[in-house]
């Protein structure tokens, strides 16, 4: 693992779930196509990140990330974006008001288009075609030409990333979440739900709290009014990831210039795999999802590679245990890392390992899972002499039906309503909002 490392330095590792393309002619000149168009963030920000990371990691701010399971192309438009931004705005005002923390908020947006599969292929009526990956990879329609993975859409995907992350500057310098405006904290579906009314409530005190600032401090104020917003994906399609990574001589690394912050999702972290590889050398902050299969001895190399310098703010740790099985793997995880005094963000990702099926075999999460796995988060960190940092969730802004349970106690009948995901289930906006009280409740 000390051996160099390049942005291609992976290639000579085994890449798991990686698309198949036809043309590998195609793929390179698609590939050197990407490399030439400009980045969509900068250095800067990046490293930005980093401190705020670090900040959060000594106990001074808290992690907002989340978004899409996976980010569709039908969903690049100005309605859709702007409900994503403002439930997470919405959210970590939540947060701030009711914890005194910093916030920093971090989209799985602008670029969540590849997804891990558990199988290559998928049959259906005896008719077999690739598994669908994401928009980056190929498209979810069931025929031969919609499964093609297409070298095009990396170039679509990116273009598709660049639209949106330009939508989210532009609502953010433009004053969208300046709490002058309070038109724009307006809640749209959540009407007679005990969140709504806590966040009603949260509201006009705050109202109250700028018009006579006697509440909120300076600090406070500049943090709600300024809005600072961070993109994320995982960083799975690495032909794609190495194309969009830069050196920069003035800052002597290699940055992912993409994203703000990739992450290596639970699938695909093996320690002597092509995306450890890759993620070593880039100079952004990083993720890394950790399931149930992690042992806390190969947890502890994976850091040590992953951060060589024991840098703080470098790595985050998401851990998606489910509400079940969290009492039985975090404690340790935890303590090793502690005792082996590792800087690391802990985060929680409350989605991933409480994800059934129901009896007509639809996939979805339930809302007490989700906040059992959340408060035993903040219970086993606090009792390892660890914190949590993060909260790391998916979620729509719109009014949908995927995940059961919540504010409306939604059923198995409703799921039929409105479920539109593609990959994974979502909070609902009202189930979300309801989730960042339950989280400003566990941080005091
Ligand atoms: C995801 O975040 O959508 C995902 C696939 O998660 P994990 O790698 O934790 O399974
Ligand atoms: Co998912």
């Amino acid at each position: 693992m000390t051996t160099h490392w390049t942005p291609d330095s992976w290639q000579q590792k085994l890449a798991q779930q990686q698309p198949i393309y036809e043309d590998p002619q195609e793929v390179q000149a698609t590939l050197e196509t990407l490399g030439k168009l400009p980045p969509l963030v900068t250095a800067w920000e990046v490293d930005r990140l980093r401190k705020q990371l670090a900040d959060a990691a000594a106990g001074n701010a808290f992690v907002l990330q989340g978004g899409d399971c996976s980010e569709s192309f039908d969903d690049c438009n100005a309605a859709s974006i702007l409900r994503k931004l403002k439930v997470l705005i919405q959210m970590s005002l939540v947060l701030i008001c009711r914890s005194h923390q910093k916030v920093i908020r971090i989209g799985r947006i602008a670029g969540q288009y590849a997804k891990p599969r558990s199988a290559h292929m998928e049959t259906r009526d005896g008719v077999e075609l690739p598994s669908y990956r994401g928009d980056i990879v190929n498209r979810s329609g069931f025929t031969e030409k919609d499964r093609r993975p297409n070298p095009d859409l990396l170039l679509r995907a990116y273009e598709r990333s660049a639209l949106t992350i330009n939508y989210i500057r532009a609502l953010s310098e433009g004053g969208f979440a300046d709490l002058h405006h309070p038109e724009n904290w307006d809640l749209e579906f959540v009407r007679n739900t005990p969140g709504s009314r806590k966040y009603q409530e949260l509201l006009e005190r705050l109202s109250d709290a700028i018009r006579f600032m006697e509440v909120v401090s300076e600090a406070e104020l500049e943090q709600l009014t300024r809005v600072d917003f961070f993109t994320s994906h995982e960083g799975l399609h690495l032909l794609f990831e190495q194309a969009v990574t830069r050196t920069d001589q003035r800052k002597r690394g290699s940055y992912n210039l993409s994203t703000h912050l990739p992450w290596i999702g639970d699938r695909t972290r093996a320690i002597d795999g092509a995306h450890v590889e890759y993620f070593r050398g880039i100079r952004n902050p990083i993720g890394m999802k950790i399931g149930p299969s992690m042992a806390a001895d190969e947890l502890l190399d994976l850091i040590r590679v992953l951060n060589p310098e024991n840098e703080p703010g470098r790595l985050t740790l998401i851990h998606r245990f489910g509400a079940e099985q969290i009492g039985a793997h975090l404690p340790q995880l935890a303590d090793s890392v502690h005792r082996a005094g590792l800087n690391v963000l802990w985060s929680c990702d409350p989605m991933h390992g409480n994800t059934q099926a129901t009896r007509s075999g639809i996939k979805t999460r339930s809302f007490d899972d989700i906040t059992a796995e959340i408060i035993s988060a903040f219970r086993i960190h606090h009792e390892a002499g660890t914190r949590l940092s993060g909260i790391h969730l998916e979620l729509t802004g719109e009014d949908v039906t995927e995940c059961l349970g919540g504010p409306a106690n939604l059923t198995e009948v409703d799921l039929q309503r409105d479920y539109r995901s593609q990959v994974d289930p979502r909070l609902n906006y009202e189930q979300a909002m309801e989730i960042a009280f339950l989280i400003a409740e566990q941080m005091k």
